[in-house]
């Protein structure tokens, strides 16, 4: 080979590397969502977790993932540190519904769009975040009331005391849950609330508040409203330690429709449960990218859901996702 023709080579080698090394570059830079998570107090935030991570990577998104474990002040730093690193889109699940405008703000003028999912904020601005994608809570709760009217309506004349577990005070879910509730069983002379308090949406609390109801109320306790499964499914700890069943000398309706509810209502102990889906992961990642794109995004996207009483529990749970 000639020194011209080695030359000639070597020239086109180098030409072609960096041909290919500027493709990249060319390519469509992949979406960056800053996500901050409530937590992971329960089966249904796992899930929820899972989904989100699920459909990024399906979606081929970047997703920059912060858990808060439960505390508002995580959250703000999180959607602070993804302003700094300019982000394309911030996504979170408010632990708490106020609380927020600041930090909406500032990433409002970051120019960095904001979408909510599963739990709602209370801001006067509706204008600091471009959609909520989620459950609604309040209909959960009626749901919930309106299958304990019906439970009440077999058992004319009796009067029903019922006790509330509920979810995390100041959560959207808390607070909506509990008005949709109140809302249905309100002026029913059978349904008569003894106790309501907070087992903050885990196991371990809904376990140590149930237990603390049973010593104050005993057996005069027939029903429990548990604004989550997981909180049941300690309750259902608790009620079988007191010696008594739960599912039949206490109805328990909870909320969630997750694996573990399924096989509580399957065993007995537990009468029925509202679903509540965790998996917004996909309709997360179109609506960050139709955002990116300045499409026309609806304000309120609402996931549809049913209710699972314990018979039909059987049958639906090889369905179950979550
Ligand atoms: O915000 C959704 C609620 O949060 C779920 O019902 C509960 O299980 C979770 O922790």
């Amino acid at each position: 080979m000639t020194a011209q023709r080695r030359t000639f080579i070597a020239a086109a080698a180098f030409l072609m590397a960096g041909a290919f090394t500027t493709l990249p570059a060319l390519a469509a830079k992949p979406l960056v969502i800053g996500f901050s998570q409530v937590g992971a107090e329960s089966e249904w935030r796992t899930a929820n977790t899972v989904s989100i991570k699920a459909a990024a990577k399906q979606a081929g998104v970047t997703l920059k993932f912060a858990d808060a474990q439960q505390r508002q002040e995580n959250q703000v730093k999180a959607i602070r540190s993804f302003i700094a690193q300019k982000v394309d889109v911030i996504a979170f699940s408010p632990v708490v519904e106020s609380g927020w405008d600041t930090v909406l703000r500032e990433a409002k003028a970051a120019k960095i769009p904001v979408i909510l999912t599963d739990r709602d904020v209370n801001v006067a601005d509706k204008s600091l975040y471009v959609t909520l994608i989620g459950s609604d809570f309040v209909e959960e709760g009626r749901k919930a009331g309106r299958w304990l009217v019906d439970y009440a309506k077999k058992q004319p004349g009796k009067t029903l005391n019922i006790v509330e577990l509920q979810g995390t005070v100041g959560s959207a879910p808390a607070i909506d849950r509990k008005a949709g509730f109140d809302e249905v069983i309100k002026g029913n002379p059978q349904l008569k609330v003894l106790r309501t308090q907070t087992g903050e949406f885990t196991r371990a609390k809904g376990k140590e508040v149930m237990e603390a109801f049973l010593k104050a109320h005993g057996r005069s306790i027939n029903v429990l409203f548990a604004h989550n499964d997981d909180m049941a499914i300690g309750a259902i700890q608790a009620i079988e330690e007191a010696g008594l069943k739960p599912g039949k000398d206490i109805a328990i309706v909870s909320i969630d429709g997750v694996r573990g509810a399924f096989e509580a209502m399957i065993a007995g102990k537990l009468n029925v449960s509202v679903e509540c889906s965790p998996l917004l992961g996909p309709q997360l990642m179109q609506a960050a990218k139709d955002v990116v794109a300045g499409k026309p995004i609806a304000k309120r996207i609402v996931t549809e859901e049913r209710v699972f009483p314990a018979e039909i529990a059987a049958k639906e749970f090889p369905n179950r996702k979550y």
